[in-house]
């Protein structure tokens, strides 16, 4: 059984502040193995990296990412009160491309299209990154499980994994008939009966989110799955790697 691989969730989100770039930049700095993003749309059709479709939690500001252009955003300080990082601005999809590009990480692009369902984000998503050359040190991921259908029509090379919280059905047969690469479960789901032995029966990767203490981590190594997402890279490291 090969060890798990290590992405931080939101970057460093337990380091830095939430889908920054000192926080993707932390992550490669304490050894993930890759990072976990959230994307949306700006009023001018731009991607950006932040996990609520309003800012009000993360920013100086208040409302909805799609009635401000990205110029007005990057006037906005997303440190989310961590006065440390004070003036750190909301990153493009583009800048953290540019950011990881040396370092060999691999990136989770969750689409966050669940309250907002935006147009064309998919297309441009799949775009930006064939034109960046990223396509095979990416998968994408979503609750919203017609975004990633939308994502495997427009990209049938791309990874691509299922988001879930709660899974009523059978998710390894789902994954399977939906032909993605990966599920992507809360940590509870994993104790279903037969759950990871499904999955590696059908090809596919477990991704688990989002685990920070050490017992779960250490179960999450004991279940054999591909990848923890946590804000917490240095201390699943150090976990997997004993
Ligand atoms: O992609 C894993 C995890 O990020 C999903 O939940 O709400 O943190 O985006 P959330
Ligand atoms: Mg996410």
């Amino acid at each position: 059984m090969s060890k798990p691989l290590v992405w931080a969730h939101r970057g460093a989100s337990g380091y830095a502040p939430e889908n920054t770039l000192p926080a993707f930049q932390r992550a490669a700095d304490l050894g993930a193995d890759g990072v976990e993003l959230d994307v949306q749309l700006t009023k001018d059709g731009e991607i950006v990296v932040c996990h609520d479709e309003q800012i009000d939690r993360t920013a100086s500001a208040k409302g909805w990412i799609k009635d401000y252009t990205l110029e007005e955003l990057k006037k906005m300080d997303f440190c989310c009160g961590q006065m440390a990082y004070e003036g750190v601005q909301i990153p493009t999809m583009q800048e953290v491309f540019d950011l990881l590009k040396p370092t060999g990480l691999t990136i989770n692009i969750e689409l966050k299209t669940g309250e907002i369902f935006y147009p064309g984000l998919e297309r441009r998503i799949v775009e930006l990154t064939r034109e960046n050359g990223w396509m095979d040190r990416v998968i994408f991921s979503s609750f919203n499980h017609y975004s990633i259908m939308e994502i495997q029509k427009l990209a049938p090379e791309a990874k691509t994994g299922f988001l879930y919280a709660d899974g009523t059905l059978d998710m390894p047969e789902y994954g399977r008939d939906h032909h993605v690469n990966a599920l992507h479960p809360a940590l509870y789901n994993l104790q279903y009966p037969d759950y990871m032995k499904k999955c590696r029966e059908f090809g596919l990767d477990v991704n688990v989110w989002t685990v920070n203490r050490d017992e779960w981590l250490k179960m999450c190594c004991d279940f054999g799955v591909h990848a923890i997402i946590t804000n917490y890279p240095d201390k699943a490291r150090k976990i997997i790697d004993g």
